[in-house]
């Protein structure tokens, strides 16, 4: 399960995660979980193995700032930190370029308008980053509330069988993760990390500004976290005028859309986004959504659900 990260376990590796699979790397940071960043199903299965309750946002990983420009709008605030800290443990939050030719998943930036791009510099994550191809989505290789992973055994204390493949290079450098600063706004420092403060002011000639409120602990309950405008209804087992219906699962033959017909919670984490969006088009006055489990990836389901259920004006996403 834990390889030595030469060449060839290298090239294993990006083949794992363009099949879709989970690949744990090491990064000058602490050691990532990875998926392919464009495929849904791949993305889920990271909240899966991490036992995260939340679908918060992932960083996508990058081998350049070339291709990276592919999936955001640089500006030239974004161009100066990247030339001076990429590659390296810098993420940069900017808006979404939707016109891409092969879009991330919606879980990846949980239906947000942002995105969050780090270009590592570890040789290890260079090289799987240039042979995977497609773009990695990649939080700590750590489960949910636990600490960050420095060393390959930490992440198969944590994540063993659950990951498909795991690449030691031995203990990452920094052992502090990346830090964050988001420039869809006015620049803010999301995250404190690896790059202090100081050397990211020295760069912008001016302060970082801090994010409003506890905004930095859990990017999920942002304002401006996608919620549908129509009413949310949870455990819906009939469906009235004006509604239309998300199922999951078999039983629900009459739904508008179903997250997963087969009911599997992986299939119904990679639709969750997109479909609420499809349905919120066509303006219902409310989305009900038959019952979801509570195990496994149900929980974070059934959160985000919840979210965007509570009363407008009281919502705390
Ligand atoms: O050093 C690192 O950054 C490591 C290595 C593996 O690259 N990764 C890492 O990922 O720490 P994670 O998932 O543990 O932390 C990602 C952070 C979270 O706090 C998340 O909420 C934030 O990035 N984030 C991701 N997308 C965002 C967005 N669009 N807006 C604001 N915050 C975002
Ligand atoms: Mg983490």
């Amino acid at each position: 399960m834990i390889v030595k990260a030469d060449e060839s376990a290298i090239s294993r590796a990006a083949r794992v995660l363009r099949d879709g699979g989970l690949v744990a790397f090491p990064s000058e940071t602490v050691y990532g979980l990875g998926a392919d960043a464009t495929n849904g199903v791949a993305v889920a299965r990271i909240f899966e193995a991490k036992g995260r309750p939340r679908f918060n946002p992932l960083i996508v990983h990058l081998p350049e700032a070339r291709v990276a420009r592919e999936f955001a709008e640089f500006n030239a605030t974004a161009d100066a930190l990247a030339a001076k800290f990429w590659p390296g443990p810098l993420t940069l939050v900017l808006r979404l370029r939707t016109n891409t030719q092969t879009p991330l998943s919606e879980l990846v930036t949980a239906g947000l308008e942002t995105v969050a791009l780090r270009v590592p510099s570890h040789p290890i994550a260079q090289a799987l980053l240039r042979e995977a191809v497609v773009p990695i989505a990649a939080p700590s290789a750590n489960l949910s509330g636990r600490v960050s992973p420095t060393e390959a055994p930490h992440v198969f204390e944590d994540l063993g069988g659950s990951v498909d493949m795991i690449l030691d290079a031995g203990p990452a450098e920094a052992g502090l993760e990346s830090t964050i600063v988001s420039l869809a706004d006015k620049p803010t420092l999301l995250r404190a990390g690896a790059i202090s403060r100081e050397e990211i002011e020295a760069v912008l000639g001016v302060p970082l500004a801090s994010p409003a409120g506890s905004a930095i602990q859990s990017p999920g309950q942002l304002e401006s976290h996608y919620a549908p405008s129509a009413a949310l209804r949870m455990n819906a087992t009939d469906i009235g005028a004006d509604e239309l219906m998300l199922g999951f699962g078999p039983e629900a033959q009459n739904a508008a859309l179903n997250l997963s017909p087969s009911g599997d919670l992986r299939e119904a984490a990679a639709n969750l986004f997109s479909f609420l969006r499809a349905l919120d088009a066509r303006g219902p006055t409310s989305i009900a959504v038959t019952p979801i489990p509570e195990t496994g990836l149900g929980e974070a389901i059934n959160d985000r659900l919840r979210r965007a259920a509570a009363p407008r004006g009281k919502r705390t996403n």
